[in-house]
């Protein structure tokens, strides 16, 4: 299975350990986590988090077999100097369905990265996947992810109230969905042809 996609001038690769200091890095910082539920982190945290799922895509890219979780490292096409990471995970008894994820560093925000790395999540779930659906959430705080998946077709489908407790306060969760078929067949192509190996 390929294992790197190149678009828009980022390179998406399948996460391998020598991204972990990377990913630690981003994930220590106050500013990246202030929306998240989780972190900063130590670096102990992010690898026993990371470390279990990128085990698991790399067993299956080994065996030839598609992996369950699809975890990718974000960097600049030209230099690869380290972006981000982005991600989608399978929705428990839902085969199609995947939730997505993804954290820039803060040096690369408010450059259009963010859109294209959920731009590529859509291509990757509905081209290479075949899936069905992406089910996406965020803290209502957060305008930049909110833009993000707005920009990229998803809709809010709706809110729970104070559904998550962090730092002494609660927050609002929004939660968006696109489907497949949300898409015309014009765009499903366009996407395609927007990343290539
Ligand atoms: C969310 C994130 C990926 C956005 O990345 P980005 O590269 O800055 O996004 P883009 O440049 O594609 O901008 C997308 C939109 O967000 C807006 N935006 C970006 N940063 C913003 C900020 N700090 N405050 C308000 N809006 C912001 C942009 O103006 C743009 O909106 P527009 O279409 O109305 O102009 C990035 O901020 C990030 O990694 N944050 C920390 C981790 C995180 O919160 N992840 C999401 C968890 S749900």
């Amino acid at each position: 299975m390929q294992q790197s996609w190149i678009g828009g001038g980022l390179r998406f690769s399948y996460c391998t350990e020598h991204d972990l200091p990377d990913i630690s890095r981003m994930l220590s910082k106050e500013s990246v986590c202030r929306w998240l539920f989780f972190g900063p982190n130590t670096n102990e945290a992010t690898r026993s988090y990371f470390l279990p799922l990128i085990e698991e895509v790399q067993a299956a890219l080994w065996e030839g077999r598609t992996p369950d979780h699809h975890v990718f490292t974000v960097r600049l096409e030209d230099t690869k100097d380290f972006v981000g990471q982005c991600a989608l995970f399978p929705v428990d008894f839902s085969p199609g369905s995947f939730l997505i994820g993804y954290q820039l560093d803060d040096i690369y925000w408010k450059r259009g990265y963010g859109t294209l790395a959920c731009t590529f999540l859509v291509y990757f779930a509905f081209t290479v996947l075949d899936g069905y659906r992406l089910n996406g959430d965020t803290v209502a705080g957060n305008t930049a992810s909110r833009r993000v998946m707005e920009r990229c077709g998803f809709v809010l489908e709706g809110i729970q109230r104070q559904y998550w407790h962090a730092r002494g306060g609660y927050y609002d969760r929004l939660i968006f969905g696109l489907l497949a078929s949300d898409l015309t067949p014009e765009r499903l192509s366009a996407l395609g042809e927007a990343f290539t190996e």
